[in-house]
């Protein structure tokens, strides 16, 4: 995969990589109980949040497995917002999207803008063929991402998982290059970037 040129820029926001100075910010959000609810593990210590901002601010995105781990930033306002990180998944062109935000930062479209840039970002430079995003049938908000993204939604897996003390109903939503590349998304922002 192509070397990725960051940062990325869309309407409101900047896509750039975690830096050691996003950890109190990081550890806020990631430290709330709503936060963590639909995350796998509980709200994060500050330790565990130390833990994750060195792995996004140092990740590398070269092989299945890796994570593509992007900082949200309001592009007229410094400071963390939240994170989309992209898992490149087993198979050909196949990756899974993820995303966080602070809560003062919901409610604004600056996930679906987010993560519309690193769909773009996917299908455009690093060539993917297929993006995924997993959730619980609860997270609401996620699912409400998700089709605005215009992602398909393609199973329900009754119970699949057990966390948080419950049991929990997958839902998988994905959505093809070709797909992405034919829908006028009503999400606002977006890479400049051409497609392959
Ligand atoms: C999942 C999550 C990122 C969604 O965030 P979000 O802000 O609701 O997502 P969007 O960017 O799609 O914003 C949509 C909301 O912004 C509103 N909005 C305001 N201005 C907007 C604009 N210019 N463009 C689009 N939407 C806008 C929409 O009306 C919608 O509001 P509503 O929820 O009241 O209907 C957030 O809830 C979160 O961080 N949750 C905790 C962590 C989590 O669960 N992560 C996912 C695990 S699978």
């Amino acid at each position: 995969m192509p070397d990725i040129e960051l940062p990325v820029l869309t309407d409101r926001l900047v896509l750039r990589r975690f830096e050691a100075g996003d950890l109190d910010a990081f550890y806020a959000y990631h430290s709330l109980p709503e936060t963590a609810r639909f995350l796998p593990g509980p709200p994060k210590t500050y330790t565990k949040a130390m833990e994750y901002v060195g792995r996004y601010a140092n990740f590398v995105f070269q092989k299945e497995g890796d994570w593509l781990c992007l900082a949200v930033e309001g592009r007229d306002r410094p400071g963390l917002l939240g994170e989309v990180v992209l898992k490149w998944l087993p198979g050909q062109g196949q990756a899974e999207v993820g995303w966080s935000l602070a809560p003062e930062a919901r409610g604004k479209g600056y996930a679906a803008e987010a993560a519309g840039a690193v769909l773009d970002l996917g299908f455009g430079e690093l060539g993917l063929h297929r993006v995924e995003a997993r959730l619980d049938e609860l997270n609401t908000a996620s699912a409400a991402l998700c089709t605005r993204l215009g992602m398909r939604l393609e199973a329900r897996h009754v119970e699949k998982w057990f966390y948080k003390d419950q049991w929990a109903t997958e839902l998988i939503y994905a959505v093809l290059a070709e797909e992405w590349r034919a829908e006028d998304v009503p999400v606002s922002g977006g890479n400049p970037m051409p497609g392959p």
